[in-house]
């Protein structure tokens, strides 16, 4: 999971976040119960969030956005009213500060546990080299977070794909997720038509599911190749996911070893409009290299269900480079790995496939979009015994079902 290549964004960059204790830093913050920790009834601090990033089963990221420069912390722990420990981010020994992209990672969870946080900002009013002048702080309410399971526990999450830009979807299919808790939402990629700019992301995605769910269910982001587009796709990591997880990365969750692909552009690198300045080929090989070791790992083979997710799917999707190049450097090393299913969007008509002996030797899950009537969303459920998948169109019907 660490990011194999370097970039330049702020938040990439390996930090490193510090939990602490209330009493460990007296005089730094506000103690609890200050008059200043008043939630922000201004509306002037916070612009979104929080929203959950990351999950796995010793960590989380919680993110937010100010509309202010800010010094910015959670506070957590087991019990809601007794939120003893924070954390905040600290870089080459300077604490994140004078920001508005807040991200906060914690470590050291305990797995399958349910925690109790709270996000806070302060503002910085005035930054001079030797004096700091801060002004109201934000702190939102309560929310919850679970870390992920063991491979005792069951999973259970949602899957969106191909939204465009259409956030009255997430609650129009959200209707029809059904009353289980689950681990995680996984957006399984175009939730947007290209990168606009932080509003639209704000508008379109972190609103809409903050509204829904992702203050307390984190979501996880795979990149679709719509994502990849527009003046403001270079910026889209510094707001997802943590800074040591690349688009392409791996997690476990109960009986399940996930693989994430981020199968990039649909259309040859050259191709007139990219302008010179997409290079996914190279990057899919890169990907290729890192599978490869992925599944040698025994924490794969040992795994009872082993799910791959790549927005482009191998197979369905017409021959255009990209669903041939994806094919081409991973087909091989998917059939060898014995993967149980990739599950995939991007053709907008959705299907499960079953196995083809030679070219994909396990199912292949199509979710729809981004239309009425072409809109689905999926449910997963996996135990020790069992993995069911449900595929629901946005009249609520079962359109698909897998067992394995
Ligand atoms: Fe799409």
């Amino acid at each position: 999971m660490k990011k194999l290549t370097d970039n330049s964004s702020q938040l990439n960059r390996r930090k490193f976040v510090s939990t602490f204790g209330l009493l460990g830093l007296a005089g730094l913050l506000p103690k609890t119960g200050d008059a200043k920790l008043l939630p922000d009834t201004t509306g002037s601090i916070l612009k979104t969030g929080p929203y959950l990033q990351t999950p796995l089963q010793d960590s989380i990221t919680i993110r937010w956005i100010t509309q202010v420069p800010c010094y910015s912390w959670v506070e957590y722990g087991e019990q809601k009213d007794k939120l003893d420990k924070k954390a905040h981010t600290s870089d080459h020994g300077l604490v994140a500060a004078n920001n508005t992209i807040h991200a906060i990672t914690i470590d050291g969870l305990q797995p399958a546990r349910t925690y109790y946080y709270r996000i806070c900002s302060k503002k910085i009013e005035n930054f001079q080299p030797y004096k700091l002048v801060y002004g109201d702080t934000f702190t939102s309410e309560v929310y919850t977070f679970a870390t992920l399971g063991q491979t005792d526990k069951e999973v259970s999450f949602l899957i969106f794909n191909d939204i465009h830009d259409r956030p009255e979807s997430f609650p129009h299919l959200m209707q029809y997720a059904g009353n289980e808790k689950n681990d995680f939402v996984f957006l399984n990629g175009d939730m947007f038509n290209y990168q606009v700019d932080e509003q639209q992301l704000v508008t379109n995605l972190l609103d809409p599911l903050g509204k829904l769910f992702s203050t307390n269910t984190p979501f996880i982001l795979s990149r679709g190749n719509h994502e990849t587009r527009g003046k403001f796709a270079r910026q889209l990591m510094d707001y997802f996911n943590s800074d040591r997880q690349n688009y392409y990365f791996s997690f476990q969750c109960g009986a399940m070893y996930a693989i994430v692909l981020d199968s990039g552009e649909d259309k040859p690198d050259e191709t007139e409009v990219y302008a010179g300045i997409v290079d996914f080929d190279r990057y899919r090989i890169q990907q290729a290299e890192w599978l490869k070791k992925e599944v040698q790992k025994k924490e794969f083979k040992k795994a009872k269900y082993k799910v791959v997710f790549s927005h482009i799917p191998l197979y369905y999707s017409g021959e255009w480079h990209g669903t041939m190049h994806c094919r081409e450097v991973w087909g091989n090393i998917l059939n060898e790995a014995k993967i149980d299913v990739l599950i995939s969007g991007h053709t907008h008509k959705y299907g499960i496939h079953d196995p083809v002996k030679g070219q994909h030797n396990y199912p292949i899950v199509i979710g729809g979009g981004p239309l009425d009537g072409k809109r689905t969303i999926t449910k997963v459920k996996i135990t020790q015994h069992a993995f069911q998948l449900s595929m629901l169109d946005d009249s609520g019907k079962e359109v698909g079902a897998l067992k394995i």
